[in-house]
């Protein structure tokens, strides 16, 4: 099996790093590990159809291709699991304690410092492959209004764009030895590591409206459930959002 990074493809500038992979993917063009990295990107796509907007040079924008993943499609939340845990492990090389805000933001303290996207190619419901993109901000100083954070902000000094992807990827291969992406201890790991887990925290819902509860566990379905009134309620993606401490 080969590597993650055994293919690496450096882009000045590309719409997506995510699409060129899946053009690649129509061409019949890309094996497991390909790795697309891009210094800018034009039409970069975060979560929920958002747009994911970088400072072109100045951060870790980059797509892998993952051929075999082997999971049904109730099972894809595995991913997330593991490529955040991956992310969160690779941050912590450069002294940065990250949490996943559920799924599969990462978080410094009350910043974001890194995205994930993931694009599962189904036979059926089985993966068989997928797109996991990445946008980790490295040295971007300013983001505006938006609460975020990068690597060089954390650290008081900028690192290297390449150096950071190496690290990822020295990572992500020693935790999926022969290309099997779980493992056994993965989701007890995802539940400590994610952003207020147990802590009394505000959430809003399409219909609880505002409520403070304590985040306890995530579902194999990917479900957040939290703790409150003295009973497990269980949101998806849809119904919930946190609300920012200090608001
Ligand atoms: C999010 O948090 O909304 C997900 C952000 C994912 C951004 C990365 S950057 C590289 C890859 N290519 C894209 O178009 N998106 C992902």
């Amino acid at each position: 099996m080969n590597q993650i990074g055994c293919r690496i493809i450096q882009l000045e500038s590309v719409d997506s790093t995510n699409n060129y992979i899946a053009n690649l993917l129509k061409q019949g063009n890309v094996t497991h590990g390909t790795v697309i990295l891009a210094d800018e990107q034009f039409e970069g796509k975060g979560q929920r159809g958002a747009v994911w907007q970088a400072e072109p040079g100045k951060n870790l924008t980059f797509s892998l291709f993952w051929q075999g993943v082997n999971l049904s499609v109730e099972e894809q939340f595995m991913i997330t699991e593991f490529i955040s845990l991956v992310l969160v492990e690779a941050l912590g090389r450069f002294g940065i304690e990250g949490k996943i805000k559920w799924p599969n933001d990462i978080y410094v303290n009350d910043k974001k410092i890194a995205g994930i996207l993931i694009e599962n190619q189904l036979q059926g419901s089985q993966i068989i492959s997928s797109i996991i993109g990445i946008g980790l901000n490295v040295n971007q100083k300013i983001f505006g209004d938006y609460p975020a954070t990068s690597i060089s902000l954390e650290k008081g000094s900028d690192e290297s764009i390449l150096h950071v992807l190496m690290n990822f990827l020295e990572v992500i291969n020693d935790r999926s030895r022969n290309g099997v992406l779980i493992e056994s201890d993965r989701h007890d790991e995802y539940v400590k590591k994610l952003y207020l887990e147990g802590e009394l925290a505000e959430f809003e819902s399409t219909n609880n409206g505002c409520f403070k509860g304590r985040i306890k566990d995530v579902g194999k379905d990917g479900k957040l459930q939290i703790a409150l009134d003295g009973g497990l309620r269980e949101f998806d993606l849809k119904e919930i959002r946190f609300i920012p401490r200090n608001a």
